[in-house]
């Protein structure tokens, strides 16, 4: 991608600290682009423009509204006006079409919801390139190596806060880009727990197994059921069995770090029942387990046998 007027422009019209600006903002949009996944020459050329009106004269941000005819509402708000004139001078004056490249340059200062990959490293880039200096910078920048998310709501969180502090409202493209990225990050955990939950599970039932416990199961119960996630089935073939294989699972799970929250029925029912909150251990001997049938209960649960290679 040819650079060289955008670079000429650079050399000629930016002041130092702009311009120191702009490199920092291309070296870190780079970097992030590699790490992230977006193209990091176009990640290149949209740190290049996407500045380019920032110090406008008024004069000149009017002239550009007019020549592009561009909503009358950026007139008084350069902050706004720079990004999205940057944009259309992209796209009109250098024929960039990549819609990706002109969305990232045209909503850098704000966000806005659905953003790219791409997208989301410019704005990320312009507020922790290596000349920003503010109190949490540092805390950004290491976020930013960690997760593009999480990093990106970091910034705006703070810009939220920092607006507050000067009485001004935050613009309703950074508020719905916030929302998504806290809307996104709640699934994931949950997503998380869930995978987490699953592998315990998967502990227990292995174990069991290894401990010659008889047709291991794990049902996964946690759409259908509001006080658990997983049931582990096992059967033992007699009262004695199943209680040292519930000791078993016990131990294994302590050192997983879940604790039980009750014991119960480890009073030679037939029937031993540890319940990890959302893990619950069901180990069954003489007959017990036909008689209360879980698997039927649960039939249209996804069930996996556990059997470990001989
Ligand atoms: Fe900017
Ligand atoms: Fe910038």
């Amino acid at each position: 991608m040819n650079t060289d007027y955008i670079e000429q422009y650079i050399t000629d019209n930016f002041s130092e600290k702009r311009r120191i600006h702009t490199y920092g903002v291309r070296d870190t949009s780079v970097r992030l682009a590699k790490k992230y996944g977006a193209d990091p020459e176009k990640a290149r050329a949209c740190s290049l423009y996407h500045d380019m009106f920032r110090r406008a004269s008024d004069e000149h941000i009017e002239e550009c509204i007019n020549k592009y005819g561009l909503d009358p509402k950026y007139r008084h708000d350069p902050d706004l006006a720079h990004s999205k004139i940057a944009a259309i001078y992209m796209k009109n004056e250098m024929g960039i079409t990549d819609e990706d490249m002109l969305n990232a340059v045209a909503y850098h200062t704000t966000g806005r919801a659905g953003m790219s990959v791409l997208e989301k490293v410019i704005f990320l880039a312009d507020a922790i390139e290596p000349a920003r200096d503010y109190p949490s910078v540092d805390y950004l920048r290491e976020l930013a190596d960690e997760d593009l998310d999480e990093a990106c709501l970091a910034v705006l969180e703070r810009s939220e806060d920092y607006l507050s502090l000067k009485g001004r409202k935050m613009d309703p493209d950074s508020i719905e880009f916030m929302n998504e990225l806290r809307k996104r990050l709640k699934e994931e955990e949950t997503e998380k727990k869930a995978m987490d939950n699953r592998e315990l599970a998967m502990e227990a039932a292995k174990l069991l197994d290894q401990k010659k416990a008889q047709d291991v199961l794990v049902i996964d119960i946690a759409e259908k059921s509001s006080f658990a996630d997983y049931l582990v089935i096992a059967s033992a073939g007699s009262d004695r069995q199943a209680e040292s294989l519930a000791d078993n699972v016990e131990d294994k799970m302590a050192e997983l770090g879940q604790n039980e929250r009750m014991a119960d029925g480890r009073k030679h029912t037939g029937w031993v029942l540890l319940d990890f909150g959302d893990i619950i251990v069901n180990i069954f001997s003489a007959g017990m387990r036909d008689k209360y049938d879980l698997e039927k209960v649960w039939g249209d649960c996804e069930t996996v046998a556990v059997k470990t290679e001989e």
